[in-house]
């Protein structure tokens, strides 16, 4: 990377720290850095990669003020537990209030030093009908800012020993988020939040079970939608840490890419989880820091390197064969489009995750830090994270996209943000 860049990036760190952020800011990266930030997710075309990730920053009309007024190019609405008409909720011990949470520091098993948020909430706990009117207000604040607003949902996932589906919550809760988010306009972007735990189920029977979940919710999701008849559904699911190891977090990416029903998005990967931390008196605990970014990266390796493997192994077997045969390992080669999550504090975790092939970013810890662990003084704390994402002089998503793109031998200019997903 030329001295000049890097002194030139090094000023705008210094003067924005300050100043603010340019308003157009992704025109001001166009023209003073040959960067075309235009990114992807669900389908959607977005003025940059850069998301909220569902979770407490996402729950009020003034949280989704301040991201669209920061220029985030997406918002994930809070996870909201699924009902039937009767308010009846078989995940209703996801519904509970948040007490306490706390941004720590937390260091990885490699040594790196990071953060994670400790808390003990779960989902959506005031009623549904405050859930439709934040969908509401989210769409009427983003409306014309290109700030994309995405709901999540957690339906009824049938434990081991259950062997129906809750339909009537599915039928229910898709209805009305269509109905808020106005879908006859436009197809809805929903993430399906999974983030179990299966406590008392044995092994054997929890992973058939989470296989099964993962193969059927976008179908249903659909169908309910269909029988709705108020509009489109675009299904993304946000695959979680399961307690098993790596192989079995392949099974889960393999489950989603099946020859049918697959979602049309999926999200990579959500919280590790400590069965045996304690915090505010409560057994077991979501993390994050650097063991997430790790495993999640690693996993990604794997995959990555079975779907090129599988790529390569059909298309001898299609040369021997005469190349008529239409296999179902193609379907390898078009992995579905995806959204990086998990411990990005920097431009350059970021840009593992695209080299990986994400077509955008969410983030949670990043956005609640404590006030001092930002330059920028002045504007609000999504304007504050996007200042050390974009502009850091060593750690920052310019430096390390123009060095990326130099070691791929991109010369030309602008450096397109989706041209490097998309490999
Ligand atoms: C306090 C807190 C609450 C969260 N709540 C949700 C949620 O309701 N739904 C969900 O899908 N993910 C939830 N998450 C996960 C985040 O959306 C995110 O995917 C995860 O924390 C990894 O990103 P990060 O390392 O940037 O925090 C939550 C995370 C935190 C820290």
């Amino acid at each position: 990377m030329s001295d000049s860049l890097r002194q030139r990036v090094q000023r705008d760190y210094e003067r924005f720290a300050t100043a603010g952020l340019p308003s157009a800011l992704e025109q001001y990266l166009l023209d003073e850095y040959g960067l075309d930030m235009t990114a992807e997710h669900a389908g959607f075309r977005l003025k940059n990669p850069w998301g909220k990730a569902s979770g407490q920053l996402s729950m009020t009309a003034r949280q989704v003020e301040e991201d669209v007024a920061a220029g985030l190019g997406f918002v994930v609405l809070k996870t909201v537990i699924a009902q039937d008409e009767q308010g009846g909720q078989s995940m209703s011990a996801w519904a509970i209030p948040e007490a306490r949470m706390v941004a720590e520091p937390i260091v990885g098993q490699s040594g790196e030093a990071g953060w994670t948020i400790t808390w003990k909430g779960r989902g959506w706990w005031q009623p549904f009908e405050d859930y439709l009117q934040l969908i509401r207000d989210a769409r009427r604040i983003a409306s014309g800012t290109g700030t994309l607003i995405i709901p999540s949902c957690k339906y009824h996932l049938p434990s081991p020993d259950e062997p129906e589906w809750r339909i009537a919550e599915y039928d229910f809760t898709t209805a009305k988020l269509l109905e808020a988010w106005q879908a006859s306009e436009s197809p809805m972007p929903l993430e399906k939040d999974f983030s179990p735990t299966l406590a008392g189920s044995d092994r054997a029977a929890a992973q058939a079970k989470i296989l099964e979940w993962l193969r059927f919710v976008p179908k249903l999701v659909r169908d309910s939608a269909a029988r709705s008849g108020l509009g489109e559904v675009r299904i993304g699911m946000k695959l979680f840490n399961a307690l098993f190891d790596d192989d079995f977090q392949l099974e889960m990416l393999n489950a989603i890419h099946g020859e049918t029903d697959r979602p049309d998005f999926f999200i990579y990967a959500n919280r590790l989880f400590d069965p045996n931390r304690e915090f505010d008196g409560h057994r077991g605990v979501a993390y994050g820091g650097p063991d997430l970014s790790d495993r999640n990266l690693r996993v990604l390796d794997r995959w990555q390197q079975k779907r090129t493997r599988g790529v390569s192994e059909r298309s001898k077997n299609r040369s021997q064969d005469g190349g008529l045969e239409c296999s179902p390992s193609l379907t390898l080669r078009v992995g579905l489009p995806w959204s990086a999550t998990g411990n990005i504090t920097t431009g350059r975790m970021a840009v593992e995750y695209l080299l990986r092939g994400a077509t955008s970013f969410q983030l949670h810890t990043f956005f609640q830090l404590p006030a001092e662990h930002y330059a920028m003084k002045s504007g609000n704390r999504t304007q504050r994270a996007l200042h050390e994402l974009y502009f850091h002089p060593q750690t920052g998503f310019v430096v390390w996209l123009h060095h990326m793109a130099k070691q791929k031998g991109i010369c030309d200019r602008p450096i397109q943000f989706l041209e490097i997903a998309r490999g």
